[in-house]
């Protein structure tokens, strides 16, 4: 159940934010779609990444990268093998796991959060105690998990940061996906799962090694990774795009072409992030933080803010140079010396970066 308070949302879900577009799609479309799918697998694809429908609807593009890739995604959805996403911070794949769910199913809600302190009721269902206690156990007490609904309802369940979990709490998810059925001993019962149900996990690189998927729990997921922005210019295009969507939401006033600054966070980004300029002529250090696009995009987004609310309303390179410093520098040792080799060796000397670079020394000092 869902509370929706009668005043506007801070950030609606995506089956809400791009309902218009979803009931489009599924109008339109007449392709085979899996048993209790909203759309087809292709019609999915289309959501993800945009297009024009025959009777002139556009769908705007959510994700940016390769379309195989999403492809593969939403294929391994129609099979019995779940779906793991995995790349390194800010590749999208919460994004993605999101908008999967509610092209699939209309629903992305049914989420469980993976920490270390993750509990198998989580997973699997707990117990209302105040009923049980005066009841016993009885299908009213028990409360369901996430994984559960969704497997009664033939839904997308999505499970964050799976391998934060511990492992052997991971492995309630073995019988659910294997068997797809959920035994409740206390019943003497169990749940099997609807046609339509699958699970969508997502996990990060860097986390590699915190609690390792177990083989046999690898084993039920097809895992597709997801992979940095591959040019320049397509970091700049979803930099572009994502800013745009959250200054509308965030009713931010409009600060126009933001074009050359926008290139300026996503250079910084990527010649710090893969250790040489773009023209492959230095070498640089590289800093500890991940200077992933999703810090991009929030860098670009604080700078419209100071520059909306503090600014004369251009946004300059002084609005970004803070946000990018933060970023940079994560260790106050090691990184800040990086960023000051950067800032002498290849910021002072290009062609255009006077701004950025008098702007950088203000603040680093
Ligand atoms: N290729 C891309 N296409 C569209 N948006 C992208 C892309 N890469 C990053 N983003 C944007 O970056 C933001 C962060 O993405 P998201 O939170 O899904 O990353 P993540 O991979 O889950 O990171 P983490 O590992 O930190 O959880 C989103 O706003 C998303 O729109
Ligand atoms: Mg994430």
């Amino acid at each position: 159940m869902t509370i929706t308070p009668a005043v506007p949302l801070l950030r609606p879900h995506a089956e809400q934010a791009f309902a218009d577009e979803l009931g489009a799609l599924a109008a339109l479309d007449d392709r085979p779609r899996p048993p209790a799918w909203s759309m087809s697998p292709w019609a999915v694809v289309t959501y993800l990444l945009g297009g024009v429908l025959p009777d002139g609807t556009v769908i705007t593009p959510k994700y940016v990268g390769p379309r195989r890739l999403m492809e593969v995604a939403v294929a391994t959805l129609a099979t019995d093998r779940a779906l793991l996403l995995l790349g390194v911070p800010g590749t999208a794949k919460t994004w993605v796991s999101e908008h999967l769910a509610a092209a699939v199913c209309g629903e992305s809600t049914l989420l469980v959060q993976g920490t270390s302190g993750t509990a198998e009721e989580a997973i699997r269902y707990g117990w209302n105690y105040a009923r049980l206690l005066a009841e016993g156990p009885t299908p009213e007490a028990l409360v369901p998990s996430p994984v559960l609904t969704a497997m009664r309802d033939a839904k997308i369940a999505r499970v964050e940061e799976l391998t934060r979990i511990p492992s052997d709490v991971q492995d309630a998810l073995i019988t659910i996906l294997s068997e797809k059925s959920l035994p409740v001993p206390e019943l003497g019962t169990e749940v099997q799962a609807a046609k339509g149900f699958n699970v969508i996990a997502t996990a990060n690189d860097r986390d590699r090694g915190v609690n390792e998927l177990s083989s046999a729990l690898r084993r039920r997921f097809n895992t597709v990774v997801l992979p940095l922005p591959a040019s320049e210019q397509e970091e700049v295009d979803i930099v572009t795009r994502r800013v745009e969507q959250l200054g509308s939401a965030l009713e931010l006033p409009e600060v126009p072409a933001a074009a050359e600054e926008i290139r300026r966070v996503v250079t910084v980004f990527r010649e710090l992030r893969s250790g040489r300029t773009l023209d492959g002529r230095t070498s640089l250090k590289t800093p500890s933080g991940t200077l992933s696009t999703a810090e991009a995009i929030s860098v670009v987004t604080n700078g419209l803010a100071l520059a909306a609310h503090f600014g004369d309303g251009v946004l300059r390179s002084g609005d970004i140079a803070a946000g990018i410093i933060g970023s940079v520098i994560k260790d106050p040792v090691a990184d800040k010396a990086i960023w000051f080799e950067y800032l002498e060796a290849v910021v002072r000397e290009r062609d255009g970066w006077n701004d950025f670079y008098g702007a950088c020394r203000e603040i680093s000092g």
